[in-house]
């Protein structure tokens, strides 16, 4: 089997997940064994490599067997600051679960296509010519729909031309935030486990990064540890509610903490609410309404999730013009404008009525009841989650040594893809016995995951 494509950046959306050099060199010893393996040819580089060994201009130097009389092999080469980012095997996943029919509970993607009205949308403004370059900061129509769609959240008014800049996908939001606010040096508290492209991103803004980690069986947040770990060079507050990979929903005690921590110390909070949407146990609660916050927070969010349109990559930042001064500059030399007619149907899609939103918390409401009720059935110890479209589960009652080993034998032996939670942690060890399931899945996919497993996942301890 071939790879058309390198995937080189680690971002859940692109599908790839990260692992630490020591666990990425055995998971993919083990998966090139399992494959049998046409790409042994490569072994001589680390497996990622041999992924991008073939179809992938970027990489076209790295050579394979056939072409090795004519090309010298030239090692891979990455700027320091995204050196310890190189190592993704989502390929190799993707191949192993491919190659033995797994049923992919791990992407957090749905496999169901968004709504019609929103599709629609997309192409009339493609046949109404909204096709040219967009206005850097986003088409006036979907500024004011995201302010809009704001002040109805969270009460709060905001100028869609001063305040509200739009993006490609909230990890876009994510990157000119940190690009556009952060110094070299500042530090940036993160809360552990995080979505990947934090860490990644804030290394290439030249951050230093604090970690607190959230454990189970609740993740809440250790106010003492937080205290402890701002300083005076702590610029700002990186927070993700609904939290992916755990589904904790950030209470209002500990926002309230946070907050006045913040205005205690002068920090800025970025808080990324892509699954502001997908709350279930309680409500979702915006950092910026809390008193005296507004001023000095970054909300990110994107349509991917709530419309289950991940592929359009429409994302937006909320913040007072003084912050937004500088996301804007980031974002003016990343990307300068995202997709002009995608840019329209998001508009259309915000402004759809309360309906849609109660109907897919119903919908995703059931989905999460089948995989919940299912992965209990089978054995797991399941984590609650209150919110996004994924549980957390600790998977030591079956016996294997750790996510990753557990990850390889369901996929192998059962059929079934989860993500070790490893790849969250700065500190891999962390997530050693947490996997992470997804039920973005229609119900049928969801069904026959857990058949897969109560048939044949045995518990051994
Ligand atoms: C917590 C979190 N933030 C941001 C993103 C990326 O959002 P987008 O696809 O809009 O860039 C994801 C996608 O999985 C996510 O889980």
């Amino acid at each position: 089997m071939q790879m058309s494509q390198c995937i080189w950046t680690s971002h859940e959306m692109l599908g790839p997940f990260r692992f630490g050099p020591s666990i990425q060199r055995n998971f993919s010893k083990s998966i090139r064994r399992s494959a049998g393996d046409s790409r042994s040819r490569a072994t001589s580089y680390p497996s990622f490599m041999a992924a991008i060994s073939t179809g992938s201009t970027q990489h076209a130097a790295v050579s394979t067997e056939d072409d090795s009389t004519t090309k010298t092999h030239q090692p891979l080469q990455v700027a320091k600051r995204l050196e310890k980012f190189k190592t993704t095997i989502f390929t190799q996943m993707s191949m192993l679960a491919i190659k033995h029919g797994a049923i992919n509970l791990g992407q957090g993607f749905p496999n169901f296509d968004g709504p019609e009205f929103v599709k629609e949308a997309a192409i009339q403004a493609i046949k109404d010519g909204k096709n040219q370059y967009a206005r850097g900061y986003g088409v006036p129509d979907l500024n004011s729909a995201v302010a809009s769609r704001f002040k109805k959240d969270t009460g709060l008014e905001v100028d869609p031309e001063k305040e509200v800049t739009v993006t490609s996908g909230c990890t876009e939001a994510i990157a000119a935030t940190m690009l556009g606010l952060i110094n070299n040096s500042d530090e940036v508290i993160l809360f552990a486990p995080f979505y990947d492209s934090y860490e990644a991103t804030l290394s290439m803004a030249g951050a230093k990064i604090k970690c607190i980690t959230l454990r189970p069986p609740d993740f809440s947040v250790p106010i003492d540890e937080l205290k402890s770990a701002i300083s005076k060079n702590t610029r700002a507050i990186l927070i993700n509610t609904p939290h992916n990979p755990t589904g904790k929903m950030f209470t209002r005690e500990e926002l309230n903490v946070i907050a006045s921590l913040c205005i205690e110390n002068d920090v800025l909070v970025f808080t990324d609410e892509v699954y502001d949407k997908l709350s279930f146990e309680m409500d979702h609660i915006s950092m910026a309404s809390l008193p005296g916050m507004y001023e000095r927070t970054v909300t990110m969010n994107s349509l991917g999730k709530t419309f289950s349109l991940t592929g359009w990559k429409i994302g937006w930042a909320i913040a007072p013009p003084h912050l937004t001064w500088g996301l804007r500059q980031a974002h003016s030399f990343l990307t300068f404008a995202t997709c002009t007619p995608m840019q329209y149907a998001a508009a259309a899609a915000l402004r759809a009525p309360e309906s849609y939103y109660e109907e897919l918390k119903r919908d995703y409401g059931a989905k999460k009841a089948i995989l919940v009720e299912g992965l209990k059935a089978v054995g797991f110890k399941v984590f609650p989650s209150s919110g996004t479209y994924f549980v957390v589960v600790d998977h030591t009652p079956f016996g294997l040594k750790d996510d990753i080993a557990f990850c390889e034998y369901l996929i192998k032996e059962i059929g079934v893809v989860a993500i070790p939670t490893s790849v969250f942690y700065l500190n891999p060890e962390d997530g050693k016995n947490l996997v992470r399931f997804t039920f973005c899945k229609d119900e049928g996919t969801l069904r026959s995951a857990v058949k897969r497993m109560k048939e044949k996942l045995l518990l051994r301890n």
